[in-house]
């Protein structure tokens, strides 16, 4: 297995050019089952997660082909609609094939995705919602079985809660069905946006793009004709970078970035005393003098994101005074905080709330990565300790952030991936 040695980094500095998002590739991906015709999809992030997914679209019997940084995905031939244990349990994004499966073959089957390091992660809302519009839903020997014995009707879907993922899965579904589905209370994530854009570009009429009312016009199992498309820079691996320049005090430029997307993240910097030089498709972060303690609450977006919630409980380690981080979304996403205190954080943690005392000087030792963005937390603070950092189950890392220590070690840091 590999892990990361991070030695203490002086400053860093250079450009870091920013990966396709992993969140709008995973629905993108599954979308084209809804095609009538081979699709290529361009900026693609070279991480496992996609890999995973494109593996269970070729077990379906898709075929991919992988090159460079896009994908050319031909759907047609897909012959099997069971999405089995071995690869769902790796990645729980792959229920997003229920939605499309089912709409265009009329029955479909994905293996439960058991438990997730950061909650519980229930999926009901994605079956109640296709159990409305038609389906008939069984959950057998930890699968969920699905069949439209009449089709799938549009209908009105209120979100109890949003998410991200659900609303991804229903705006597919309902983009085959028969007739209008409304969405109250969907996802307005950039990466659901662009899914709803490209669908709308797909002969799908969509209104409503970007607001939490989504109104879909389902073209009655007619399959689409999708374009070849490019996916929008990844929002949460730019927000991590500009914790690597504001952690290490260092002016950074990320390239084919999208600010627009990055509001909350940059607000919260701001007032932690960092300015930025903004263009169209980059950003330039100047660093603070003295970092300020921040008040933090994670939401839905536009709001500030949970996924970024590690990163900024490290940066928070190494700001002047004390810093309070709440997690409004998932119940156990706080597994980073004792790697972190093992590095000699002061925080103390109360249900979903961190309080954050800083600044104190991080020691490197070995540390465990938890989840996706625990890593990159734990990577920051690697780079801020004094001493040898040792990260190790950095499979995680790997699941969504494509070359993280060459982009690194680009700009100067010092970083290596060795075997254990
Ligand atoms: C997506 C992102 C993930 C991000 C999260 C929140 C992908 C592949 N993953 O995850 O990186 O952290 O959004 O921004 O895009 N919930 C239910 N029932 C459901 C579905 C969700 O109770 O059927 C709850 C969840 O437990 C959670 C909240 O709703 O508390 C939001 O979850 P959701 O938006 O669905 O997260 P994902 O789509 O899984």
């Amino acid at each position: 297995m590999d892990y990361l040695k991070i030695y203490p980094t002086q400053t860093l500095n250079g450009a870091i050019e920013i990966s396709g998002a992993k969140n709008a590739s995973l629905p993108l991906i599954a979308m084209t089952i809804l095609a009538k015709e081979a699709v290529t999809i361009g900026n693609l992030p070279d991480v496992v997660d996609i890999k995973t997914l494109l593996k269970l679209l070729s077990k379906l019997g898709a075929s991919c082909k992988f090159s460079k940084k896009s994908v050319h995905v031909d759907t047609s031939t897909i012959n099997e609609t069971k999405a089995t244990y071995d690869i769902v349990k790796t990645m729980r994004a792959s229920i997003l094939v229920l939605g499309p499966i089912l709409a265009r073959f009329g029955h479909c089957e994905v293996s439960l995705p058991g438990g997730c390091a950061i909650g519980q992660r229930p999926i009901d809302l994605h079956l109640k919602a296709l159990e409305q519009m038609g389906a008939e839903i069984d959950i057998k020997a930890g699968y969920i079985q699905a069949t439209t014995p009449n089709g799938l009707h549009g209908c009105e879907i209120i979100f109890d809660k949003i998410t991200v993922t659900g609303t991804a899965n229903i705006v597919m579904a309902a983009s085959l069905a028969k007739g209008v589905t409304t969405i109250t209370n969907a996802a307005r994530e950039p990466e659901v946006v662009q899914l709803c854009e490209i669908l709308a570009q797909s002969g799908v009429i969509i209104n409503g793009i970007g607001t939490a009312m989504l109104e879909i016009h389902g073209t009655d199992g007619k399959l689409l004709n999708i374009k070849d498309f490019d996916v929008i820079p990844d929002r949460i691996e730019a927000g991590t970078y500009l914790c690597a320049g504001a952690i290490t005090k260092s002016e950074i430029t990320l390239t084919n970035v999208e600010p627009k997307h990055l509001g909350a993240v940059l607000s919260k910097l701001e007032e932690m005393g960092h300015t930025f030089t903004l263009s169209k498709n980059t950003i330039c972060i100047h660093p603070a003098k003295e970092m300020k303690a921040i008040k933090i609450i994670t939401q839905e977006y536009p709001a500030f994101p949970t996924d970024m919630q590690a990163q900024f409980l490290a940066l928070a380690t190494q700001a002047e005074g004390v810093s309070i981080i709440e997690e409004k979304l998932f119940e156990n996403r706080f597994m980073h905080v004792s790697e972190l205190q093992r590095m000699g954080a002061d925080i103390t943690l109360n249900g979903h709330t961190a309080t954050v005392s800083g600044r104190t000087q991080l020691s490197g030792t070995d540390v465990m990565a938890t989840d996706l963005r625990a890593s990159s937390a734990l990577v920051l603070a690697g780079l801020v300790a004094t001493g040898e950092t040792d990260i190790h189950r950095i499979y995680h890392l790997d699941r969504g952030y494509e070359a993280l220590e060459s982009k690194l070690q680009n700009i100067g840091a010092k970083i290596e991936r060795l075997k254990e």
